[in-house]
């Protein structure tokens, strides 16, 4: 039986990432100010909450969640690629803690992020594979096909040609994006989130999940609105707190429960979730325009952690690259500094 926890790095691995850099900056829409995420571009507010860790079994005690504390957090719920929040699609929490000690992967800061979807699982399995559907991607974009196909909207046109090239040929790819891009959840709190890849707690290496507390929920009023989901959000934390559980599922036998392979969800009979803490989102109103463009200049990165939980696999290995550059070319573009947010500044934004 292979080791838990352990990495298998493939010797092109570094050609690949780079080449998956150049496809991200290339499909990159700069057409309009400001200059969007290359993935996940809308959000639906820009929430305030406080991670509180209470005292857990020795064997959870790594990192963040070692001794008992809180710590303050920014939490943007995102579209993953649609503006019209009435289409299906995958949809982001994305979690920053402030004043978190302890020297970060990425680069020397106080603050710590996690990336989640409202999918268990992840459509592709490498950066291999990632390489070769961003390539099907830019073909579409560049080939005279879908510009034909004038009577279909163009968006549609391409994933047909995407389809054509690529997809037909792995079906357990397609089977996954379809059920990711397919999701109308009437709220963003409605919502359980993913990790999908996975990452060490100490010396496990773990899932993350994030949990709606789903008995604080509010019945949500039917919108036609392409910002139904701002409107749900704001509604439901209008005079009313929410709360979701933090949870991690551990990795426990090397083949069922792969690391290098994301599209495969981890048997929750075989190793069952775990609670870590508690993320606890006060009453508030989330959509303010000074919050909505605080949330726009942040950038996330699984790679801004304590070594505790330095994410594992190849596609989060080829995250950090991608994530520094995107993030880095929609700033320059923008005018806008690319720096790490402090508590006080985003605080005074609520406070007002
Ligand atoms: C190699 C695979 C991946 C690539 C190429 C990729 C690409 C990107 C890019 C370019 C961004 C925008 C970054 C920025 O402008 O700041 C982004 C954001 C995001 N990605 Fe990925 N991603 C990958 C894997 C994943 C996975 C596995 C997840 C699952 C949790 C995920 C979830 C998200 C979310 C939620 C955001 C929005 C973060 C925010 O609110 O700023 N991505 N991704």
């Amino acid at each position: 039986m292979p080791e838990l926890a352990l990495e298998t790095i493939p010797p092109n691995e570094p050609a690949l990432i780079a080449r998956l850099v150049e496809q991200n900056l290339a499909l990159l829409d700069t057409s309009s100010r400001p200059v969007r995420r290359g993935q996940h571009p809308k959000h639906h507010g820009c929430v305030h909450g406080e991670l509180v860790v209470g005292e857990l079994e020795p064997r959870l005690r790594h990192g963040l969640f070692a001794t008992p504390g809180r710590y303050a957090a920014v939490i943007r719920f995102s579209n993953g690629a649609s503006l019209d929040d009435r289409k299906g699609d995958a949809h982001g929490m994305a979690l920053k803690l402030f004043n978190v000690p302890g020297q970060k992967l990425l680069e020397p800061c106080d603050t710590h992020d996690f990336i989640l979807i409202d999918h268990p699982v992840f459509f592709a399995r490498d950066c291999a594979g990632y390489v070769e559907l961003f390539d099907a991607l830019l073909n579409a974009k560049q080939s005279i096909l879908p510009k034909l196909a004038f009577f279909l909207p163009r968006m549609l046109a391409e994933m047909g040609h995407v389809y054509l090239s690529h997809l037909h040929k792995h079906p357990q790819e397609m089977a996954i994006m379809r059920a990711m891009i397919g999701k109308q959840p009437a709220s963003p709190m409605a919502s359980t989130y993913w990790s999908t890849t996975p990452y060490l707690l100490g010396p496990h290496a773990v899932r993350w999940s994030l949990v709606p507390r789903t008995a604080m929920l509010k019945p949500v009023a039917p919108s036609d609105s392409p910002d139904k989901l701002r409107l749900a959000l704001a509604q439901q934390l209008a005079g009313s707190d929410f709360e979701f559980d933090f949870m991690a599922q551990q990795q426990t036998n090397a083949e069922s429960m792969p690391i290098e392979d994301p599209r495969t969800e981890w048997d929750d009979k075989e190793s069952p979730w775990v609670k870590l803490a508690t993320l606890r989102l006060p009453a508030q109103k989330p959509d303010t325009p000074e919050l909505m463009e605080f949330c726009e200049n942040l950038s996330f990165n699984v790679w801004r952690c304590l070594p505790q939980h330095r994410p594992l696999g190849g596609v989060n290995r080829a995250r950090r690259a991608i994530y520094e550059s995107i993030t880095r070319r929609r700033h320059e573009l923008n005018g806008t500094a690319m720096r790490e947010p402090r508590l006080e500044e985003f605080q005074r934004l609520w406070q007002a």
